[in-house]
């Protein structure tokens, strides 16, 4: 059975949105845990537009399950890091004007920087999962390199527009997990994946880490409302 990763970026959108106290992420990650995440994900972005450096060190202190940590490979968020030591690096690529992580990893294009993270990181004892689209030249490479999980992007398999073109995107997930367990990787994905939509990534063979944000979030927001709105209601009558 696939494990659960919940992302907890966008609660912190949602404080930064006010630049306030609330809602705090270190919150959301509890009951995240209680709700039964098997990992709790949290991405540390150079612009610093949700999560914020405070965030992930209370999240170190304070969460028990896998503490799963999005980076890019620049040499100063691996210094975060490797100072940090969540359980697992989730190498990631970042673009300041990009709305969220659009695309794999391109480890052939960035090979020398990946895999001065991944010794980095490696030798801090910290577990590396490269996130990366299912192509087998990255996969290759992110089995060279050395990583220890692959994390594949689901992006274009949620963003298909047809049942075709969703079933093609399928298997390319699917091939692609094959490579990536043939070599004795841990296999994970995510992106895009929503309640509608999850299932089949599920159950492709062997799959790990499913890692999902913002549809868990934008669920929360709307079953929570009602109730929300009940309790402020209560205070004026009261
Ligand atoms: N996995 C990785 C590596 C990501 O960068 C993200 C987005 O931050 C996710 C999973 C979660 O994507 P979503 O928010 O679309 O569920």
């Amino acid at each position: 059975m696939a494990t659960l990763g919940v992302n907890i970026d966008h609660v912190a959108t949602i404080r930064q949105a006010r630049r306030t106290v609330e809602p705090d992420p270190v919150w959301a990650a509890a009951l995240a845990e209680l709700g039964g995440a098997d990992a709790i994900t949290v991405h540390l972005r150079d612009d610093r537009r949700h999560i914020q450096d405070r965030d992930l060190e209370v999240l170190r202190r304070t969460v028990q399950v896998k503490l799963n940590l999005e980076a890019a490979i620049a040499p100063a968020m691996i210094d975060i890091a490797c100072r940090i030591r969540p359980d697992q690096v989730t190498l990631v690529p970042e673009l300041r004007e990009e709305i969220t992580t659009e695309g794999g990893l391109d480890v052939v294009a960035h090979r020398a920087a990946t895999a001065t993270a991944v010794g980095r990181l490696r030798d801090a004892g910290i577990a590396v999962s490269l996130f990366i689209d299912a192509e087998p030249r990255q996969i290759e490479l992110a089995v060279d390199l050395g990583a220890g999980a692959v994390e594949l992007h689901t992006g274009r398999y949620a963003e298909a527009t047809t049942a075709q073109e969703r079933n093609e995107r399928l298997e390319e997930l699917e091939r692609g997990g094959r490579l990536v367990h043939a070599a004795g990787l841990e296999l994970a994905a995510g992106h895009g994946l929503t309640y509608r939509n999850v299932v089949p990534v599920a159950r492709i063979d062997r799959m790990g880490e499913l890692n999902i944000g913002h549809s868990i979030v934008a669920r929360a927001v709307l079953v929570g409302f009602s109730q929300a709105v009940r309790e402020m209601k209560a205070l004026l009558s009261g």
